[in-house]
């Protein structure tokens, strides 16, 4: 049985309605994980089921109405929102499927910028590190407009893990490539959570990819469909 020291994800009873009035959705209803440091989890489920927002409020992104989100030791919805910003920038990385990099700052840019912000000491040097570590050393001063998708999703997977996170976080991050390039950026997203021992949580479509993580996870109409493999006991 998981100790909760050892879960570095644990939700419990977590709900969470977004929208107003007659367009609001009860989109978490009652949602219970635990996820040990390290595991790799698969979230699954059809369109609109709650994935994206599951991972939402794991990366404090939003706020729930009910239940505890305790992240990396900390319970993050009793938190003031520049503590969750901070608590952010240190714990948990995200690339999302559409990249959002920064179209006006350079892949280097996109990278340090972020942890200049954050108060990092030397900022670019850590930034050309991480790009250089994912294949991008000769693309330091290009935009992403210049980019191929797969580089710039390796763009932002160096920046999801400059700050080394704890969790890293991918909401479907191979949906928008072709299938080989899909495939190197997955193999990137495994090797690099393996190397640094960080807990990768990927929602993804693709059953080959759902399969190489440790778990799968999946949800319907806002609730975890089959129990978790580490069901919470709090
Ligand atoms: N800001 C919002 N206001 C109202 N409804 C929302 C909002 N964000 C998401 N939803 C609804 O919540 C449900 C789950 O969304 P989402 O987490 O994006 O699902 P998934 O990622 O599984 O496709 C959907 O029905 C969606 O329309
Ligand atoms: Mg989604």
């Amino acid at each position: 049985m998981l100790s909760v020291t050892e879960a570095v994800i644990e939700l419990h009873d977590v709900s969470l309605t977004l929208g107003e009035g007659a367009s609001s959705v009860h989109v978490l209803k009652g949602v219970s994980l635990q996820v040990a440091r390290g595991e790799s989890t698969a979230v699954v489920g059809p369109s609109g089921s709650g994935k994206s927002t599951l991972l939402m409020v794991i990366a404090g992104l939003e706020r729930v109405d009910r239940g505890t989100v305790k992240i990396a030791g900390e319970v993050i919805n009793e938190r003031s929102e520049d503590e969750i910003a901070a608590f952010r920038g240190r714990s948990v990385g995200i690339v999302f499927q559409s990249f959002h990099l920064i179209p006006n700052m350079t892949a280097l840019e996109n990278v340090a910028v972020p942890l200049e912000l954050a108060g990092h000491p030397d900022p670019f040097r850590i930034a050309e590190k991480e790009l250089s570590a994912v294949g991008l050393q000769e693309r330091l001063t290009h935009y992403p407009g210049e980019l191929s998708g797969g580089e710039q999703q390796r763009v932002a997977i160096a920046r999801a893990l400059a700050p080394q996170p704890a969790i890293l976080i991918a909401d479907e991050p191979t949906g928008n490539l072709d299938q080989l390039t899909g495939r190197q950026i997955a193999d990137m997203l495994f090797a690099k959570a393996a190397e640094r021992g960080t807990t990768l949580m990927l929602v993804t479509h693709d059953p080959a990819l759902a399969a190489r993580c440790d778990r799968q996870v999946a949800m319907r109409s806002g609730r975890i469909e089959q129990p978790a493999a580490f069901a919470a006991t709090a």
